[in-house]
């Protein structure tokens, strides 16, 4: 009895040394990484955060550790800075996705958006530099070691964000016709523009009866709605193509029918699928891209949706309009009423037959000149985009755009991310701000500057960088400028983007300029970022 109390007083005891020596033990990890022990970093460990030449703030990041020990209040400050730049901006730097270098050049700043009715046309001017406060991080170091890095403030004068009001954009349904994968891949892009508004997608699966595994409709149609996007998604009723005329009667048909004949049948689905609300049905291709519904439903309202209307835009290369004529180019997005689409819907197998045009456009327009009167109205703001390469000086022009296409094949840029700060301030999407002497900022595409400075360049023009920027594309774009050589013109691109709408949130994007190996240097490449933080 008394044997077995000893052992447990013993055991008691063990006990609480154990824990003792445990609780001793976390405190002191703990306190080796808080943020609170960073004034040893400061004297020694500057190759974390270091100022960068130039830098205009040399020593503002690190004065921040210099906290006195009996300063209570700083100390809390500092900390909890480096605890948000931790959990947030550097979690962000470090996503694998972007590729950035080890070290990199890093500046953010702080964007309190105004609202003074700006006169969105014209460039804003702002005197002081946009790149200032610039610190070098290192990506692979441990960022509780190291300073918040400086966010300097910046007003910003910006359009209102767009009202949000649930649903209000249900007269409006989209149709595309493409493959599963594509239409499962764009879910994020379409999601951008679409989720919320209320606003129907019709999408029909060119591909959806092909294979020893079907493919999960139902599922894709599940994950679209989760994104909040009102989305239907269907396999053709239309098995194989339809012979065109000129196809060779021995010709075995297309099965499952062709992408672009689905594409022209769509106007039959959409029907289908529209409701009394609906007023305009919207034949995109799976690359048709809208930053945002409200210009465009503002835009299609100027048109009578009770008459037979046919809304769209032209090419923007001469050689294509002398090619296919006068026509909605598809890319850009075209607009029926549902009167209109009522008058084609009995002959949409016919026009098929009687065409040879290879292309759902090409024989929307045989129909429409062969089975009604109704003419093509060209609507401000869409655009075709046959552009390849660099589309920078589309982006850079400051102009509005309705519609964006050819953005993931014959030019690449991150639509979906470029667009997101709409849901910030509207109509501020490639609003443009000239800082100082030679940087100009088109808000969601680049940050860019000019080694000549601005005084000599006219932003009213738009500069001449893509292939064949020339004669062939002035009717719609010029006069241009003169392309600029890369030597010219160092440009930071949007690349990712970060963060909530809701009030009192914060949305960040982050434009990147790549460091490029210099040839036979040892040294290490080191990449740029600029974080705008904008403070909702
Ligand atoms: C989605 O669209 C259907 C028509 O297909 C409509 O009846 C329904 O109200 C819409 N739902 C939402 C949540 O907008």
């Amino acid at each position: 009895m008394l044997a077995h109390q000893c052992s447990a007083r013993a055991y008691i005891a063990i006990l609480i040394a154990l824990i003792l020596s445990i609780f001793l033990l976390t405190a002191n990890r703990l306190n080796n990484v808080s943020p609170i022990s960073l004034p040893h970093f400061s004297t020694g460990g500057s190759s974390l955060a270091e100022s960068t030449g130039g830098s205009q703030q040399p020593d503002s990041s690190t004065d921040q550790l210099n906290t006195q020990p009996d300063n209570k209040y700083d100390q809390a400050a500092t900390s909890q800075a480096v605890a948000e730049f931790c959990n947030n901006d550097w979690k962000l730097l470090r996503r694998k996705e972007l590729g950035l270098t080890n070290k990199v050049a890093y500046t953010r700043r702080c964007i309190k958006p105004t609202h003074n009715n700006p006169d969105r046309e014209a460039v804003g001017k702002i005197s002081d530099s946009l790149v200032t406060g610039t610190v070098t991080l290192n990506l692979k170091a441990n960022c509780e070691q190291f300073a918040p890095p400086p966010c300097e403030p910046l007003e910003l004068d910006v359009p209102p964000a767009y009202a949000a009001q649930e649903e209000q954009y249900n007269h409006l349904l989209f149709g595309i016709a493409s493959s599963y994968e594509r239409i499962q891949t764009s879910l994020p892009v379409f999601a951008q523009w679409l989720a919320g508004t209320g606003a129907q997608l019709l999408a029909v699966v060119a591909d959806a009866d092909e294979g020893f595994i079907k493919p999960n409709l139902r599922a894709l149609e599940a994950q679209y709605r989760n994104a909040g996007v009102n989305a239907s998604i269907i396999a053709p009723k239309m098995k194989e193509s339809l012979p065109r005329l000129n196809t060779n009667p021995d010709e075995k048909l297309h099965q499952p029918a062709a992408v672009e004949q689905l594409h022209f049948l769509l106007i039959r689905d959409m029907l289908d699928a529209a409701t009394p609300q609906t007023k305009w049905l919207g034949v995109l291709d799976d690359d048709t891209f809208f930053p945002a519904m409200d210009p465009l439903s503002v835009a299609l309202s100027q048109y009578d949706h009770t008459k037979p209307m046919w809304l769209g835009a032209l090419a923007d290369n001469w050689i294509s309009m002398k090619i296919w004529g006068f026509m909605a180019y598809g890319g850009a997005g075209t607009f029926l009423s549902v009167p209109l689409a009522k008058q084609l819907e009995p002959h949409l197998e016919d026009c098929v037959r009687q065409t040879d045009v290879p292309s759902g456009d090409g024989m929307l327009r045989d129909c429409m000149y062969t089975r009604t009167t109704t003419k093509l109205t060209v609507m401000e703001g869409l655009y075709q985009h046959d552009i390849r390469g660099d589309a920078s000086g589309f982006f850079e022009s400051g102009r509005r755009t309705l519609s964006i296409h050819h953005w993931k094949s014959w030019y690449h840029v991150p639509i979906d991310k470029m667009a997101a700060i709409t849901s910030v301030c509207g109509d501020c999407f490639l609003q443009r701000w000239r800082f100082g002497s030679d940087t100009l900022f088109a808000n969601g595409y680049s940050i860019t500057q000019y080694r000549e400075g601005l005084d000599n360049i006219n932003l009213d023009l738009m500069e001449a960088t893509f292939e064949e920027a020339d004669s062939r594309f002035d009717f719609v774009y010029g006069p241009f400028r003169p392309r600029l050589d890369r030597y010219d013109k160092k440009s930071y691109r949007l690349v990712e983007v970060d963060g909530t709408f809701e009030k009192g949130g914060q949305f960040k994007q982050l434009y990147v300029y790549r460091a490029t190996k210099e040839e036979g240097s040892d040294a290490e490449p080191v990449d740029e970022v600029v974080e705008l933080i904008w403070d909702v």
